[in-house]
């Protein structure tokens, strides 16, 4: 089968080259660095290049009625001797407040596209009850039951998730159905919304239901994966709906920011031609953002392009398969890279930004903690590598890259958290969020990295992979640098300089662990967490060993 025929029936793959961040200046100077005697990694912060401002909005999350994401993972209903707020999962407010998530989209991913607002309003005793659009999907457990999952209940509505958006401190970020309802439909969920309390019939019936005064959301996205669950579109068909979609809806005071949905992956013929339709019509300034969705999920090692052959376990995976999903992951860069320029050879101005709003690994059925989770999966120090690069790459292209969500928060593909009833455990994926939320709203800087390349053999030839792979930030005297290190066996000593400043003093933690299988577990929850680190200063650098399979977090205050 090939890449999620069940929602689509067409595969593009990326395919293109990484394109690294090193300049050659840059590059001849740090050639010029004395290295410790055992260091063979080098990091250079240069504190005169300031890419742009990491937008807090790259921290976001995905919740979508798929699976028990919703239904045992954020809603547990109000009358449930599981400790809730008004239904929603109390130990899930708690720990997401701790991490500042950014943004949350909701509802779907292609549910959204199957969604009507209306029916998650109002008394829950009188919701309507449908079909969910994952009801069919082949990666269904035999022992899942029926229930909300595969017949959606509207239990948790369009109030509910506003309430947990303002409970966590996350904006919402609402997922138009384009597909199967009209635009007006749509400007009147931003009506319910946004528009002032008294002022429409929708205002009131939000008073109603939930909150007397509006929720200003701001991000919208316009329909989800247009050229497949989200329409079977062409660029061009799909282009005419946005315009229609975007013509006319009030602001309310709000700067409305529409998100457009963007390609399969790597496609990049959907990015030049919906741009092209789009500016026929000089519609381009009615978008904000043009969403990409990257997962890492083939670890064949090229063998097979299969969408479900292609795929690995969450936990027993080999070292080939380890380098493989990190080799995957690692094109989010050149994904990032091909789709801006494209975007800029129509948007000159480069004024519509990227939002990655789904990211992550994808693995085949088998880990989920329960068989009503469908995509559910555990997620071990791999994913938590996965995720330290991915977001070191997103602050990289801090100027390109404006929001970006994880797929999904909880019990569905990379979650941050797995819960079912009253259990509830971290996964190493939130502890890399918790190390690398301080990164958020600071200025992303240049760093130059030379790093040996992993080796490992791919299909019975000879590979290598990225080495350290990292990012850094600043705010006032207070530097921040995060550096993933996908080398399942070597510890990679390396000398940090920073450029342009003094080091006044370092601290640090890191993520690591010996068996490369190590995750979290209701068992077991505190396997994996972050542990302090000490870094030896010398003059004006530092010298740290990144431990193999490992993420790193050090703070620099410079004097
Ligand atoms: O995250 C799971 C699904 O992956 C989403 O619903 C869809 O947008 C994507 O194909």
């Amino acid at each position: 089968m090939k890449r999620r025929d069940f929602i689509l029936g067409s595969t593009v793959s990326a395919g293109a080259l990484l394109i690294g961040n090193q300049h050659t200046a840059a590059r001849r100077l740090l050639s010029l660095m004395p290295a410790p005697q055992s260091a063979d990694s080098r990091i250079e912060i240069l504190t005169a290049e300031p890419i742009g401002r990491i937008a807090p909005e790259i921290y976001g999350h995905f919740a979508e009625h798929l699976g028990g994401v919703i239904y045992d993972g954020i809603w547990v209903g109000e009358n449930s001797r599981i400790p809730n707020v008004k239904g929603i999962r109390k130990s899930l407010i708690d720990a997401l407040q701790k991490i500042k998530p950014s943004v949350i989209r909701w509802p779907g991913g292609c549910f959204a596209d199957s969604y009507n607002w209306r029916d998650g309003t109002g008394p829950k005793d009188k919701r309507a009850r449908h079909t969910n659009f994952w009801r069919d999907a082949p990666e269904w457990s035999k022992n899942a039951p029926d229930g909300p999952w595969k017949y959606e209940t509207n239990q948790f509505g369009t109030d509910d998730f506003l309430r947990f958006c303002k409970l966590t401190g996350a904006q919402p970020y609402l997922a138009a159905n384009l597909r199967s309802l009209t635009a007006r439909d749509f400007y009147e969920w931003v009506e319910y919304c946004n528009s002032p309390a008294g002022t429409t019939t929708l205002a009131d019936l939000r008073a109603v239901n939930g909150d007397r005064d509006p929720a200003k959301v701001r991000f919208w996205g316009i329909g989800n994966e247009s050229w497949g669950c989200g329409g079977n579109f062409t660029p061009e068909e799909y282009a005419a709906e946005y315009r229609r979609f975007t013509a006319w809806v009030p602001g309310y005071g709000v700067e409305l920011a529409f998100v457009g949905a963007g390609p399969n992956g790597g496609d990049l013929d959907w990015t030049r031609r919906f741009f092209t339709k789009l500016n026929e019509r000089r519609a381009l300034g009615s978008m904000w953002g043009w969403a990409m969705h990257h997962y890492s999920w083939n670890v064949s090692g090229g063998r097979t392009n299969d969408w479900q052959k292609g795929k690995g376990d969450a936990v027993n995976y080999n070292e080939e398969e380890w380098y493989e999903l990190l080799r995957e992951a690692d094109r989010m860069e050149s994904m990032i890279t091909d789709h801006w320029n494209v975007m800029g050879e129509i948007d000159r101005t480069h004024r519509v930004k990227l939002v990655v709003d789904e990211w992550g690994a994808w693995f085949r059925p088998g880990s989920e903690v329960d068989p009503t989770h469908l995509l559910g999966q555990q997620s071990t120090i791999r994913d938590a590598v996965l995720a330290g690069m991915t977001l070191n790459t997103f602050h990289r292209h801090a100027d390109k890259v404006a929001m970006a969500a994880i797929a999904q928060l909880v019990n569905c593909l990379q979650s941050l958290f797995l819960a079912h009833e009253d259990k509830f455990v971290l996964t190493p994926t939130y502890h890399v969020f918790d190390m690398f939320a301080v990164h958020q709203g600071k200025t992303s800087l240049r760093t130059m990295v030379t790093s040996p390349r992993p080796s490992y053999t791919r299909n019975g030839e000879a590979a290598t992979i990225r080495g350290l792979n990292s990012s850094a930030s600043l705010d006032g005297k207070q530097l921040v640098l995060t550096v993933a290190n996908p080398d399942l066996k070597t510890a990679r000593e390396t000398e940090i300089a920073v450029r342009g400043a003094t080091i006044s003093s370092v601290k640090g933690s890191a993520l690591t662990a010996t068996d490369m299988k190590a995750h979290n577990s209701f068992a077991e929850p505190n396997n994996l967490s972050p542990r302090e680190i000490s870094v030896r200063m010398t003059g004006n650098s530092l010298v740290y060993s990144f431990p193999p399979a490992s993420v790193t977090r050090l703070d620099i205050t410079l004097i």
